[in-house]
């Protein structure tokens, strides 16, 4: 993928504040875009609003007696009953999903610039089993008007929409406005010379008082800047998360998908154990049972066959023992079981044909099921590296923060890796949700590509781990 995999509370997600006077630009800079977003929502708004004075008015109309004769008046007003109503029904589809696009959008901006994340709860359109925000399927225009209005999370938003072209004036355009205004104070008095810009009117106005009130103006602006944003994130927190009841209903959800999935890659590991247990391990200890039978026969006739025979039983016995030390490697290696995640990386990246640098260390061990899940990630795009990238060389970094295992790994290849193009990443990603882990890749064309998991999980103490 030439972008980003878009997965809640990844890292390259978090809030970027920056100290000083230029963060309080960018901050009344993103302040003035939430602004842009809330008055967008509110020309939204007023398509309903329309549709129903429309219906107000004809409803108005018919019964009011106006001049108009009694004819041409139930005509008129049923005429603009019927606009209303087509309006709101043509229209309103349309509206909905608008706003949703809008709240989704506002979600991702509240996280990324005021470092509130906000989870979305909206209903899976009907017939699809996964979350779905905005249900581009093949839904008829009846299904998806009635998948949205049915919504609860939908009525969250178009509240949010309303409350937002209140407060969105004061916590998310103030800031803008004060600045403006103040260099409108400072520009006034140098226009005044070119066009002809009456002065306001109050006592002791003069251009440096005009510069001056400008600052001021300014300065506030500025000043209340990062405080409004973080108070607008708040605000958007507060109307767009789903409240306790929406968020455990998501939260069920993504426990049955992860578990499907989690039980699906369970069986197809087993089938492919059997698999390989059966075309490799087995059909070589079968061979070699075979031809002991046969030196067994041959013995005393041919002793000459009967080596050649047991030379061949003793090559198949080595065969097959390296095919069960594959089959256990890739199932649980012994290193990773003995010495742990940490030391199973490195040992992977000493194995590995190109160079890689392992960064950081972990303090403890995470569970087996976790470390297991993490190891065979770095396995696949230690993997991708060798085979699509181009790469001169691989990086690896792991820690442990704040309770999430991370583990970065970057190389300096072409970059331009997709999830859609292979099954790889698709599968780190379902098999991490399980621990609701994430994977978030960023490989633009033309490189680098950096790939981040963070898996949620305690450590055991260094003391009580082996490694
Ligand atoms: N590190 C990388 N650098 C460049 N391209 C990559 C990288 N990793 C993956 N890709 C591209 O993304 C696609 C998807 O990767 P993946 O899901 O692992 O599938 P697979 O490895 O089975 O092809 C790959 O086919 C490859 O084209
Ligand atoms: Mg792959």
């Amino acid at each position: 993928m030439s972008g980003t995999v878009m997965i809640p509370g990844s890292p390259s997600h978090r809030s970027a504040q920056r100290p000083g006077v230029r963060g309080d630009i960018i901050a009344a800079g993103r302040g003035l875009a939430f602004g842009g977003l809330m008055l967008a929502g509110l020309g939204l708004l007023l398509v309903p609003v329309i549709a129903l004075i429309l219906v107000g008015l004809g409803a108005g109309v018919v019964i009011d007696a106006t001049a108009l004769p009694g004819i041409q008046r139930a005509v008129l007003g049923l005429l603009l009953i019927l606009t209303g109503l087509l309006m709101g029904r043509l229209l309103m589809l349309g509206v909905l999903l608008a706003v949703r696009r809008l709240a989704i959008l506002t979600r991702r901006l509240a996280r990324e610039w005021c470092g509130v994340p906000i989870a979305e709860a909206y209903l899976p359109p009907p017939g699809i089993g996964i979350v779905s925000g905005t249900g581009n399927g093949k839904l008829s225009f009846q299904q998806r008007l009635w998948w949205l209005v049915s919504d609860p999370a939908t009525w969250r938003d178009l509240l949010w929409a309303t409350m937002n072209a209140v407060v969105g004036w004061i916590l998310a355009l103030l800031p803008a406005m004060l600045v403006g205004v103040g260099l409108i104070g400072f520009i006034a008095p140098t226009l005044r010379h070119v066009i002809e810009i009456p002065p306001p009117a109050f006592p002791g106005n003069s251009p440096p008082v005009l510069i001056l009130i400008g600052a001021a103006f300014v300065t506030l602006g500025l000043a209340a800047a990062p405080w409004l944003l973080r108070a607008y994130g708040g605000f958007a927190g507060a109307m767009l998360g789903p409240p306790g009841q929406a968020e455990l209903a998501l939260r069920v959800r993504h426990l049955a998908q992860t578990r499907a999935e989690t039980l699906d890659s369970g069986a197809a590991e087993i089938r492919r154990i059997e698999r390989d247990l059966h075309d490799g391990a087995q059909a070589r200890l079968v061979a070699m049972g075979m031809a002991l039978s046969a030196a067994d026969e041959l013995l005393d006739a041919n002793p000459a066959a009967a080596r050649a025979l047991l030379t061949e039983a003793r090559d198949a016995s080595a065969k097959a023992l390296a095919e069960l030390r594959a089959l256990v490697r890739g199932v649980h290696p012994p290193v990773l079981a003995d010495r742990g995640l940490a030391a199973a990386i490195q040992a992977l990246a000493l194995d590995s044909r190109l160079k890689v640098d392992v960064l950081g260390s972990l303090p403890g061990r995470p569970q087996p099921p976790v470390e297991s899940a993490a190891y065979f990630a770095v396995c696949e795009l230690l993997a991708n590296v060798s085979k699509h990238a181009g790469a001169r060389q691989a990086w690896i970094d792991m820690r442990y923060e704040h309770g999430l295992l991370r583990v970065d790994v970057a190389d300096d290849g072409h970059g331009g890796a997709d999830p859609a193009a292979g099954t790889g990443l698709h599968g780190i990603e379902r098999r991490l949700a399980a621990f609701d882990g994430i994977l978030a890749l960023n490989s633009p064309p033309g490189g680098p590509t950096v790939v981040t998991m963070e898996i949620p999980c305690a450590l055991s103490s260094p003391k009580t781990s082996s490694c």
